[in-house]
């Protein structure tokens, strides 16, 4: 299951985005918005983020204008690696190196085309583990640090 999240800003790139994860028959959930009026991007942040890290989603997708807001707003949430990228190098890496469980892209910076192709290789990308793994411990072991929950 994939949940895509977006506002006002990623709107059309989260509809062009949902065919090509259909056409690829992934299972979605869409957790709006689903208008072009002004909405606020940590409420669609927030709402991703939290069915990733509850497990009703196993991955995110967020888009805002430029897919900085909602980077900034999904890594609040203890256990979400959201990663923004702008090309397939970055959408891979954010796989096999970073294990993000969030991928995070730009409506104003993205062509449909292009877009659909950084998603692509993220969920085609595996995991690499090993010395990778150790370094999302050490994130992990920040999150607890700097909790104040
Ligand atoms: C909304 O105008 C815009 O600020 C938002 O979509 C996003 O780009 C924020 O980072």
């Amino acid at each position: 299951m994939i949940i895509v999240g977006s506002d006002h800003g990623g709107l059309y790139l989260k509809t062009a985005l949902k065919s090509y994860l259909n056409r690829r028959g992934c299972q979605l959930i869409d957790a709006g918005t689903d208008s072009d009026a002004s909405v606020d991007y940590p409420d669609f942040g927030e709402k991703v983020a939290e069915a990733v890290v509850n497990g009703d989603a196993e991955l995110g997708i967020l888009i805002c204008g430029t897919g900085i807001g909602m980077s900034i707003a999904a890594n609040k949430i203890p256990g979400i690696r959201a990663a923004l990228v702008t090309d397939a190098f970055m959408a891979r890496m954010a796989k096999e190196h970073n294990n993000a469980n969030v991928l995070v892209l730009g409506g104003r910076v993205l062509d449909e085309q292009k877009a659909c192709e950084l998603v692509g290789a993220w969920l085609d990308g595996t995991f690499e583990g090993g010395r990778h793994q150790s370094r999302l411990d050490k994130i992990t072991a920040l999150e607890k640090k700097y909790s104040k929950l």
